[in-house]
């Protein structure tokens, strides 16, 4: 197989690191490679923040319910949507900035974001990194934003946390292909033929070293989306400027 191929599939979230800062030179390679993915019209619509204090990382990390590989880790970055340049260039030249502020470019912000730190993170692994994504930043979506001093038509997407493991958890089984590729439609009864993809997933939870559970995906998901998560994202991001239509 490709070694970069094989490498994908090995991917797994790494939530324990030796206590070793990342040295200059590898987080320079990580931020150039997460620089270098596709950019939808090539606006590069985010910013990345290198959270290096030791107490703003503390405080962050307390908010994540993913404290400990926050804070004991190689370096941790915050991934922020950005129009904010653009806002400023538009209003430098006295323009409406009636078009950054529309949910087509929220999506455009939030998806170069993701393709950045997606390149971030199998840079990483090539390395012989570990990453996990942080997305309980957005937990205290407001207070994130104060603490880093983001301006409007920014938000914090999620964190990332990359270092060196300590240990490495199992590759989670995904679904088979059947339930998530189609061609020329998308065919409902296949994509929620489920049962058999339970068992998988049940199987790798009992089986699996740390925190075993008898759970399928069906469960996860059901108790996952039953209640309203995050409800302040929404209000934060019409305060931020965007009018969500
Ligand atoms: C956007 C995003 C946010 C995530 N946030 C967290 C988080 O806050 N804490 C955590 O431990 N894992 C987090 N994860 C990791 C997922 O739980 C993990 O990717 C998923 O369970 C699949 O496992 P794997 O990455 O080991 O294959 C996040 C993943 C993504 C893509």
């Amino acid at each position: 197989m490709d070694p970069i191929i094989e490498q994908m599939r090995r991917h797994t979230s790494v939530r324990d690191f030796k206590d070793e800062p990342l040295n200059d030179e590898v987080k320079k390679e990580l931020l150039l490679a997460a620089q270098s993915g596709s950019s939808s019209n090539f606006v590069q619509a985010y910013s990345i923040i290198e959270i290096a204090d030791k107490k703003l990382r503390k405080t962050i990390a307390d908010i994540t319910n993913s404290a400990p590989y926050v804070k004991q880790t190689g370096v941790f970055y915050v991934f922020v949507a950005d129009l904010y340049r653009q806002a400023t260039m538009l209003e430098n030249k006295g323009l409406s900035i009636d078009g950054i502020k529309t949910m087509e470019q929220l999506l455009v912000a939030t998806v170069d974001t993701t393709i950045a730190a997606e390149n971030m993170a199998v840079a990483a692994e090539s390395l012989g990194l570990g990453i996990c994504y942080i997305g309980g930043i957005r937990n205290e979506i407001r207070q994130i934003a104060q603490l880093l001093q983001l301006p409007k038509y920014t938000f914090p997407l999620f964190g990332m946390t990359i270092g060196i493991p300590n240990s490495k958890n199992q590759v989670k089984p995904r679904m088979p292909l059947a339930n998530q590729v189609a061609v020329d439609r998308y065919d409902t009864k296949q994509m929620t033929d489920l049962n058999q993809y339970d068992q998988r997933v049940r199987d790798y939870y009992l089986s699996r070293n740390s925190n075993p559970q008898d759970n399928s995906w069906t469960d996860k998901n059901i108790d996952f989306f039953k209640e309203i998560r995050r409800p302040d994202v929404g209000p934060f991001l019409r305060d931020q400027g965007f009018s969500l239509s």
